[in-house]
């Protein structure tokens, strides 16, 4: 059975998140699209533009701590070019983020002289976070509390909204959502089901583990065979060699065997995966462009 087969949204399910994050949207200014930096367009979802229409966006490639710097300026000078600004964050040290503020206000610079001359100077930019499960929404949202003063972040209902939608405040001037809201991964593609995989974003309960860690094996070979040979002290074999046969070879060289002498193919695949995930092999993208 393909990724693809083993991961399904329900359309129920997706009609109702897309009327949440319409409706949210009425709240905002502008919307922050979180998406992974090593698999930019694999994380990122298609209908994303259908639903916020013309409201202001912002590309935030998180995880750029995990991803192939190279390819994350790469990326960032496509979005550029596509009339998209784009911006790199480590959400886990906050790395990035006085960036992604100078660029909200950059890019909101015609409304904030619109509200200066109402009167309204001073007015908060609102803010919200969107993106696929396991992107960073929860890490990027915590961090903007803890760098606008995680003590003082002030947590309250604002008057006239009568959903129960709070705002904090994120630094100066701002304020940001606290749902961020949930796309839904695009599948149909199994070459993006599979990256989906590899990074954490598809729950591993449902997959097939080592055929996951083969293929992951196999890129990883094309892509970045020197990380490949460093992290597992091995020398990979000239042309292209199947997933499951490195696979083998990482857990030969690691000592994972099981009686009889062969290799632990499970637990071989586990801790590639967890290697990749954890950013133990380097800075890996995934998605070259
Ligand atoms: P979500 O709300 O979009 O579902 O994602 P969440 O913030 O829960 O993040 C998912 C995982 O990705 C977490 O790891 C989180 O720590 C990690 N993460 C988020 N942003 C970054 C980043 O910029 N760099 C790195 N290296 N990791 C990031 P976890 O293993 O599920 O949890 P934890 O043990 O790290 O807390």
């Amino acid at each position: 059975m393909s990724i693809v087969q083993q991961v399904q949204w329900f359309p129920g399910h997706m009609a109702k998140t897309r009327r949440k994050i319409t409706e949210d949207l009425k709240l905002v200014d502008i919307v922050l699209e979180l998406l992974d930096a090593r698999i930019p367009a694999s994380s990122s979802n298609p209908v994303l533009r259908e639903i916020i229409r013309n409201k202001p966006r912002i590309v935030v490639l998180n995880k750029s701590d995990l991803a192939d710097p190279k390819q994350t300026a790469r990326w960032v000078a496509k979005y550029k070019a596509e009339g998209l600004c784009a911006v790199q964050v480590d959400s886990k040290t906050g790395k990035g983020l006085p960036a992604l503020y100078r660029a909200i206000r950059e890019e909101l610079k015609e409304q904030i002289a619109g509200w200066e001359r109402k009167g309204m100077s001073g007015r908060p930019i609102r803010v919200m976070v969107l993106g696929i499960p396991n992107v960073g929404k929860s890490s990027i949202i915590n961090r903007m509390l803890i760098g606008g003063g995680a003590g003082r972040a002030e947590v309250r209902d604002k008057p006239g909204v009568t959903r129960q939608n709070r705002w904090f405040t994120i630094g100066k001037g701002f304020e940001l959502l606290d749902t961020p809201g949930v796309l839904w991964p695009k599948f149909e593609d199994p070459a993006v089901g599979e990256r989906l995989a590899f990074t954490g974003a598809v729950k591993d309960e449902i997959l097939d583990i080592e055929g996951l860690a083969g293929r992951l094996l196999e890129v990883l070979s094309c892509l970045y065979p020197q990380s490949l040979e460093a992290r597992y002290k091995l020398k990979l074999p000239e042309g292209p060699v199947a997933g499951h046969e490195l696979l083998e070879l990482v857990g030969r060289k690691r000592g994972m065997l099981v009686s009889g002498g062969g290799i632990d193919m499970e637990r071989a695949a586990v801790t590639v995966l967890d290697e990749f995930r954890g950013g133990k092999l380097g800075a890996v993208s995934l998605e070259w462009t």
